[in-house]
């Protein structure tokens, strides 16, 4: 039930008398931003108890501490996700570990299909809210201490944190759209039919990940921010086949001005 504990107990020691004030998720095709930290400090998921070692093409898998405009942060350069197999357990795992470190802003990021159909990507995307059609919750079962039965979950994504991000991008001149992410299993590719369906819900953006972080953090009482890179157009939306090599091919575009919002965000976070 507590198997957040020993990954506790090691990433405690690993850490020493760092005090991150952040942490940020890279999602795929994003990792790029761990190579850009100052002093950076790396820590393999083999020397992670209860962390498996990613096995998707494009994600790493290391935490990186480190600096980020002169604010201590954690980076955390690989995700699990559910459609790996993974119980929500394990993909919730780094978030739990890393409130019990005291963090209080979590910063996610993902790669995303567009559903809205003026979206061009490459693009940003800040998200405003969620619906979670994994049919999965990573806190289900006995509460965890530190967590809350029944959280909140009117605003998942900090209002606090939105409007740092749009006053980030419109003082680095980003274009950051906004909107509601569709979290479903995976790991296939929609089909026209259900983003059409998406589309009703409404949705903007739909992709396999982050809601279960989102969850856990909110059950802890964090402050989210997520920011979704809109890599191809949905399917259906898309005149042509989708594929996981476009997707990080896309990410790797739009990688630095990722990179220019979270530095912006990390610098006016204090
Ligand atoms: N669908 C689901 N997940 C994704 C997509 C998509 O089109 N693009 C990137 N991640």
């Amino acid at each position: 039930m507590n198997q957040h504990r020993d990954a506790l107990a090691r990433i405690r020691q690993w850490l020493g008398d760092i005090q991150p004030e952040a942490a940020i998720v890279l999602g795929s095709g994003l990792g790029g931003l761990a190579a850009t930290v100052e002093q950076p400090q790396r820590i393999g998921y083999a020397d992670i108890p209860g962390f498996p070692i990613p096995k998707v093409a494009g994600h790493g898998g290391d935490l990186v501490a480190g600096q980020l405009e002169g604010h201590p942060v954690l980076l955390q350069s690989g995700r699990f996700h559910l459609y790996e197999g993974h119980p929500p357990d394990t993909v919730a795992l780094p978030v739990r570990v890393f409130a019990e470190l005291g963090i209080r802003n979590l910063v996610l990021t993902n790669a995303a299909g567009g559903v809205r159909p003026g979206f061009r990507p490459p693009a940003l995307m800040l998200i405003a809210d969620h619906i979670n059609l994994m049919w999965r919750n990573p806190i289900t079962g006995p509460v965890i201490e530190g967590e809350t039965r029944f959280p909140d979950m009117s605003e998942p994504y900090d209002r606090g944190l939105r409007e740092l991000a749009r006053e980030v991008a419109l003082g680095e001149s980003l274009l950051l759209e906004e909107g509601v992410y569709a979290a479903l299993l995976g790991p296939s590719y929609e089909t026209p039919a259900e983003i059409r369906m998406l589309q009703r819900l409404g949705a903007d953006a739909v992709g396999m990940s982050t809601v279960p972080e989102v969850i856990v953090a909110r059950a802890r009482g964090m402050r989210v921010l997520g920011v979704s890179t809109i890599t191809n157009l949905a399917a259906g939306i898309s005149p042509t086949a989708l594929s996981h090599e476009e997707v990080l091919a896309a990410g790797r575009q739009v990688a630095r001005d990722l990179e220019r919002l979270v530095r912006g965000i990390v610098r006016r976070l204090y």
